[in-house]
């Protein structure tokens, strides 16, 4: 694993993001000072980190000894100067609106160590507009993580106009050493890597039901038990590599490309929702949860323990835990 100079990070904003963060680097040995402009947000994140380590706790994966040393390694704070001390890392996670995060860099340019990473964690927004008033432009970058980011491996990184490339070795640097998976973009995109595939197939999926072609719970089955399995072990292009055999991606391409692109012809490539598609998700969806073993979990609260679990195992088999 990497090693980082990092020794102390901030998160500036301690909601569902902030906090799972937070996790992740007390879990790792790292302190944390975790920054909210609201007390009781803070109380919240102190709940939910506890509530996270505890479940790493319960499946083995933290000795509980080492999960007081991580609660003593955290500090909470209102106080924006006192959160930025002695910190060479700030992962920022506050609202997903420009005046908010803009704000919030120009005033801790005020109290940030000299060589203090700004890391955002926006789903969306721009880097390059979000730095845009900031006296180091050049340490701020993007860095999107997939939720909950203190289970998931993907870190997208995104790079503003004036981000330095010294910023994203140090930023992959530090991810690396807490068993992230960074991905650097290599220009700015709109929903990144991960989420733009996601929309991609969502489209398809969402046709495949509107056109008749199938349930909103077989779609879903579909995926599940299918590409998805895949999906959790490789990416679509090492698969098309072993779908190919000994002829590997080229072979298979040439094999099925012309009939790839007959389908692409017959595909959705619609720019907005269909309509009804709302109303017709969710009655769906809600037939799907009910049709669920109960073992697996019928309730939102009952599936997403099911998932982590399952995540768990994932990650473990991944080498990733
Ligand atoms: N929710 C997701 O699945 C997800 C996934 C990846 C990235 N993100 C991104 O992470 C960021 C946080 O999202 P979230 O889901 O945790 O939101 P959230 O609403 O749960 O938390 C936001 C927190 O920011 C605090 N806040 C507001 N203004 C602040 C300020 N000026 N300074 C400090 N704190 C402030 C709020 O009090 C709140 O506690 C957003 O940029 C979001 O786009 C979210």
């Amino acid at each position: 694993m990497k090693t980082s100079s990092i020794k102390k990070a901030a998160v500036l904003g301690g909601g569902m993001i902030g906090s799972s963060w937070a996790t992740n680097f007390l879990w790792k040995g790292l302190p944390v000072h975790v920054y909210d402009i609201n007390e009781e947000a803070l109380k919240t994140a102190r709940t939910r980190i506890r509530g996270n380590l505890e479940y790493l706790v319960s499946k083995g994966i933290l000795k509980a000894d080492k999960m007081n040393v991580a609660l003593g390694l955290a500090r909470y704070t209102t106080n924006l100067e006192e959160a930025l001390k002695d910190v060479q890392f700030i992962q920022e996670c506050a609202l997903e609106k420009y005046e908010t995060k803009q704000a919030l860099l120009k005033e801790a340019d005020k109290y940030a160590s000299k060589d203090a990473v700004f890391a955002s964690s926006t789903s969306g927004l721009l880097i390059t507009e979000i730095a845009k008033d900031s006296k180091h432009p050049e340490r701020c970058l993007g860095a999107h993580p997939y939720n909950p980011p203190h289970l998931i491996p993907l870190v997208e990184i995104g790079k503003g106009k004036k981000t330095s490339e010294d910023t994203v070795r140090k930023t992959c640097d530090f991810y690396k050493s807490l068993g992230k998976e960074p991905v650097v973009l290599q220009k700015e995109a709109m929903g990144f890597i991960a989420n733009r595939l996601s929309v991609a197939l969502y489209r398809e999926a969402v046709d495949l039901v509107m056109r008749g072609v199938c349930s909103v719970e077989d779609v879903d089955r579909a995926v599940n038990y299918g590409p998805g399995l895949r999906y959790a072990l490789m990416g679509p292009n090492l698969i098309y590599q072993l779908g190919g055999g000994p002829h590997g991606l080229t072979g298979i391409m040439t094999h099925i490309g012309t009939t790839v692109e007959a389908w692409w012809d017959d595909m959705a490539d619609w720019k907005r929702w269909p309509e009804g598609w709302l109303a017709k998700a969710q009655e769906g969806v809600n037939q799907e949860m009910a049709n669920r073993s109960p073992d697996t979990g019928r309730t939102n609260e009952e599936i997403v323990r099911w998932h982590d679990d399952g995540l768990i195992e994932l990650l473990k088999f991944l080498k990733k835990l």
